[in-house]
């Protein structure tokens, strides 16, 4: 895993409480990206100065290099969130990890292909890397963005989605959402007026864009309620499971018992205190050419257990979110406590992320890559 240093270049005031911070690595090189990653700062805010990770998802897309961009939204009573925007200043030197993340577009000039983009609040950060990516790099897509916000001031990246969309030539339309709008003193009231739920994206993406073709990709990006109903109203549209992708920045309140019915271990090995949760099990890790072995007692994931002993695991959210953590389990049962970051695929492949991960058996052995 590489680390990073680098220099706050310059800040734009997005929202009232969003900011976004422009980075650049002091000898200005490139940093390799793609649309839809983030990236990890650490920072001295915790308690004592404890350095704390949170991932930030780039709103700048590689032809930006060699800036990069994050957009923080300020998150009441949040550690990280408020320190940045309190505190960050241009000059200012800030670590990170280089850039991660499966929540990916690749831009290919010969494509012409049409993409949804729905999204609330911060979880435009993402969507707004991908459209500004497709809209340079792919002159025949169309993008269509529905955003949800609580009223036309929360609008994260307001004036340069206008911007971008009146010189698209019609190749992105944006659809506001707004759960408390403006009453307008005069003239028409906003025409999307209402939660960011199903039956507003129903009536959005059947009576304004029914054109869409089958074929069209869908990336959502917002709080978890919200893209529960984007998935239903996409259900409801037949749209193949296939065809959507989805990043989320909070673990959901329900995400443990998902994943406790579904066991990732991909080694077959059965032993006599299979799945017994509350012993102390010994995991052997590889990782960047080394081998750990250690124990990881009942009330710790393997990731904590890790950190304990200053074993430099990658990670990032430490929420089975972002999948910074992400590792093969190569023998032995391990327990996820929340597996939003993985698919289906990978789950069946024996994918697991360290930083949710319990061992059920008492051989389990991960590789990270
Ligand atoms: C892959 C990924 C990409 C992300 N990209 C962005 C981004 O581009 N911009 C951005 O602003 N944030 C983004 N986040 C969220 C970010 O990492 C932090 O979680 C967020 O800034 C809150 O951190 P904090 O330290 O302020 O709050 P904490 O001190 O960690 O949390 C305080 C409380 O707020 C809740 N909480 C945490 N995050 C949120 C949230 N986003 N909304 C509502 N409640 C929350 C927590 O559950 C907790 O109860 C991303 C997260 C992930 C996993
Ligand atoms: S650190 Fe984010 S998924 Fe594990």
């Amino acid at each position: 895993m590489s680390y990073l240093t680098l220099n706050v270049v310059d800040l734009t005031q997005e929202a009232p409480d969003a900011v976004t911070i422009h980075l650049e690595s002091p000898d200005r090189q490139p940093i390799a990206s793609q649309p839809g990653q983030f990236l990890t700062l650490i920072l001295p805010c915790g308690p004592g100065g404890k350095k704390e990770r949170r991932a930030y998802s780039l709103s700048s897309t590689p032809s930006e290099a060699p800036r990069l961009a994050v957009t923080v939204k300020r998150v009441a009573g949040g550690l990280v969130s408020n320190y940045l925007l309190d505190t960050v200043r241009v000059g200012q030197q800030v670590e990170a990890m280089a850039p991660l993340g499966n929540f990916t577009l690749k831009p290919d000039s010969s494509a012409a292909r049409s993409l949804v983009l729905i999204g609330a609040g911060s979880g435009i950060t993402p969507l707004m890397s991908m459209l500004k990516a497709v809209l340079r790099e792919e002159p025949r897509s169309q993008v269509l963005l529905v955003y949800g916000n609580r009223t036309e001031d929360s609008v994260i990246f307001r004036q340069q989605l206008a911007q971008l969309e009146a010189q698209s030539g019609g190749r992105l339309q944006v659809e506001h959402v707004y759960s408390q709008p403006h009453t307008p003193a005069s003239g028409k009231p906003h025409q999307y007026t209402g939660r960011l739920n199903r039956t507003m994206l129903l009536r959005i993406l059947e009576q304004r864009h029914a054109s869409l073709p089958a074929q069209a990709e869908y990336y959502m990006c917002g709080p978890e309620g919200m893209m529960n109903e984007a998935r239903a109203a996409l259900d409801l549209l037949g749209v193949p499971a296939a065809q959507i992708h989805r990043e989320s920045f909070v673990a959901a309140a329900d995400s443990a018992e998902t994943a406790a019915a579904q066991p990732s271990g991909h080694g077959d090995v059965s032993t006599a205190d299979d799945d017994d949760a509350s012993a102390t099990r010994q995991v052997t890790v590889q990782y960047e050419g080394s081998e750990y072995q250690f124990d990881v007692a009942p009330d710790q994931t393997i990731l904590e257990a890790a950190l304990d002993l200053d074993i430099d695991l990658p990670y990032s959210c430490q929420a089975g979110l972002c999948t910074a953590c992400r590792g093969k389990c190569l023998s032995g049962k391990v327990h996820l406590d929340e597996r939003e970051g993985l698919s289906d695929s990978e789950m069946a492949k024996g994918y697991i992320l360290v930083c949710v991960a319990h061992p059920l058996t008492k051989d389990v052995v991960i590789e990270i890559d």
